[in-house]
């Protein structure tokens, strides 16, 4: 097994706050550029849409000024070759169209409010349906639709984008003006860093996470089944038939959804049962051990044993959902011209449990004025 130096630096918490000589060589390697913009397309109402790529330490990121959309995302394996490792579309219309949240910056909640609906400071609020009789991702026009205000930034050896916009009272039903700003980072040894932000002027609730597909051998390369994943969580939160929690936390322990030792993803996925049918595969919330954290802490490794790429991930977050894009079925044609079918991408979107709002035994999700929402999320990639 090679290890690379991008393998030692990731494996403590601590080598990520570090800078050492090496992630001085790894940036010299890959120089830091200041981001660049194209134009992408043109929105119907005649809104223009840029490209942005940011560089830094061999990982190129590439973000859409629409929805902040992770458009792609290129490391190296171990021989040194980029790939693409997140799905996506090569034009504007089909993300507009039919995007199933490829790389989007979900908000103003990640995942599913039951029935659309909660009661808070003693009003209780219709959000838009649009899967079922739930609300998704902030309903049908969620973050992932709207226009963002792109910065670039270069600080010392970091390089990236902030995103921000305002999102109005009552926007998809939600209450209060939440301002929103987003940084994305690529750090000199080439690890992409998620900062989220939000102030509001009336409470409100939040959850705001990012919805990268990823496969480690590239996108369009065929199914994940073969990526191991090992996932620092004793327990899990089963779902009903519409993919709301029960509200139990299950013990994964005896079941497919042990993950806490490396494990294939497609070992246990047609192990059957009501949680894996339901859901066509995997896509739950996993109760992180670590619980939420101020700085981010290590969750989980996902491997591709073919390539040897690694990704890490760190996060302040206490859930984690993770997808195993059961309902990709090969209508959709990606970025690189092959089609997307079930299994050939794995979201793992750090965040507060769904339908936290209608749980009180859930971590909150409750935002009000005078405080500030603050998350962040670390991808690491190397190569083994
Ligand atoms: C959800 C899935 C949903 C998908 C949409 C995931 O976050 O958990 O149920 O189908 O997003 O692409």
């Amino acid at each position: 097994m090679k290890t690379s130096r991008r393998t030692v630096l990731a494996a403590g918490a601590a080598g990520l706050a570090a800078t050492t000589a090496l992630d001085a060589a790894t940036a010299q390697a890959a120089p830091r550029r200041h981001p660049t913009r194209k134009h992408f397309g043109t929105l119907a109402d005649g809104t223009a849409v840029d490209l942005w790529t940011v560089s830094n330490g061999g990982t190129r990121l590439q973000v859409l000024s629409w929805g902040g959309v992770i458009h792609s995302l290129e490391v190296p394996d171990r021989d040194g070759h980029l790939a693409n490792i997140a799905l996506g579309f090569d034009n504007l219309a089909e993300y507009v169209a039919k995007s199933p949240y490829f790389g989007g910056l979900i908000g103003r909640f990640g995942n599913r409010i039951a029935a659309g609906r909660f009661t808070l400071a003693g009003h209780t609020y219709q959000l838009p349906l649009n899967d079922g009789a739930n609300s998704l991702h902030g309903g049908t026009q969620g973050f992932d639709k709207r226009m963002w205000q792109v910065e670039p930034f270069t600080r010392g050896p970091e390089t990236g984008l902030i995103l921000s916009r305002v999102s109005p009272d009552g926007e998809m039903g939600y209450p209060g003006t939440l301002k929103v700003r987003v940084t994305y980072t690529l750090t000199a040894r080439g690890d992409w860093r998620i900062d989220y932000e939000a102030t509001t002027d009336r409470p409100t609730v939040v959850n705001l996470t990012s919805h990268t597909y990823f496969n480690l051998a590239g996108e369009g390369s065929g199914s994940i089944y073969d990526h191991t994943l090992e996932l620092a969580a004793a327990r899990y939160t089963p779902v009903d038939a519409g993919l709301i929690p029960t509200g139990e936390l299950a013990r994964v322990a005896g079941t497919p959804f042990d993950f806490r030792r490396p494990k294939p993803i497609g070992r246990d996925i047609r192990e059957g049962g009501a949680q894996l049918v339901r859901a066509k595969g995997f896509d739950h919330n996993w109760v992180l051990d670590k619980g939420i954290s101020t700085s981010p802490a290590y969750i989980l490794t996902l491997t591709d044993p073919s390539s040897g790429r690694v990704m890490r991930m760190y996060t302040t977050e206490p859930g984690l959902q993770f997808y195993t894009g059961n309902f990709l079925d090969g209508t959709l044609e990606g970025t690189s011209g092959r089609t997307y079918r079930q299994g050939d991408a794995l979201c793992l979107e750090a965040q507060h449990f769904p339908d936290s709002p209608n749980h009180p035994s859930f971590p909150s999700t409750v935002l009000r004025p005078g405080t500030t929402y603050r998350t962040s999320t670390v991808h690491s990639f190397s190569t083994r």
